[in-house]
């Protein structure tokens, strides 16, 4: 995936801006904040209260500056493979929090990953990539799950998907038709069982699919 890299606005709108996945695009800040209180409502019911959270693909950081304040016992470590987003993550964060400086991890680079014996997740969360990503991400996570999760531990993966190759909803075929039309090959909705597929191959199994607003899924990945 390539995004260009100048400087652009964050500033929200209420109209949809056009659609662009670099973190700190309009858009992206756009999609997060219409997304973030869905995912804080089922993330309550999913952390554990104390331990240990690793977000990779952070982005510009609007989801885990967002959630960590509703985790206060848990600590949560940003990633993303461009260090170009890491000082508005660290910007939005409040003195004293939960969340550490972000780490530089390359979703299909392992000897970008974090050694195994520093620390254990209880959970590794990932949101709004794989529409814009290759499924090569999926692969990714499982490997890196697979290597760094606790044995309870899960992967959290939010996003809109395909569903044994239909769409589940019509604007989620309108949204892949939006973004394929952009022509970049590794966008599009990914379909659930090509990521289960990848991620069975590192000892994973999907363990529950949560509906939530929006057409979107949260995936949970665990230990098989
Ligand atoms: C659409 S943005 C989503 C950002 C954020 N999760 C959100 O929901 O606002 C996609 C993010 O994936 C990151 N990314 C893309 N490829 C990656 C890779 N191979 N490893 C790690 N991060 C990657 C980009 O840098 C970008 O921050």
């Amino acid at each position: 995936m390539s995004f260009a890299i100048e400087e652009r606005s964050t500033r929200l709108s209420d109209n949809k801006p056009h659609i662009d996945p670099y973190p700190l695009s309009p858009y992206a800040a756009w999609a997060g904040n219409r997304n973030k209180d869905a995912i804080l409502h089922s993330f309550e019911e999913l952390f554990p209260t104390k331990g240990d959270a690793l977000e990779v693909a952070t982005g510009a950081g609007l989801h885990i500056n967002y959630l960590a304040p509703h985790f206060p016992n848990v600590r949560f470590q940003p990633s993303d493979y461009d260090q170009g987003v890491f000082e508005t993550i660290k910007a939005k964060r409040l003195k004293g929090n939960n969340i550490a400086d972000p780490a530089l991890i390359d979703l299909t680079v392992s000897s970008t990953w974090p050694n195994a014996d520093e620390r254990f997740y209880d959970v590794i969360f990932v949101i709004n990539i794989f529409h814009v990503a290759s499924l090569s991400i999926a692969e990714g996570i499982a490997a890196l799950g697979a290597e760094l999760l606790k044995p309870s531990g899960f992967i959290a993966i939010y996003g809109p998907f395909k569903l044994d190759g239909k769409y589940t909803t019509p604007s989620n075929e309108a949204f892949d038709r939006e973004i394929r039309a952009a022509g970049v090959p590794e966008w599009g909705l990914k379909d659930v069982r090509d990521i289960e597929r990848e991620t069975r191959t590192h000892g994973l199994a999907l363990k529950r699919q949560l509906d939530v607003p929006a057409s979107n899924f949260i995936l949970l990945f665990g230990r098989s």
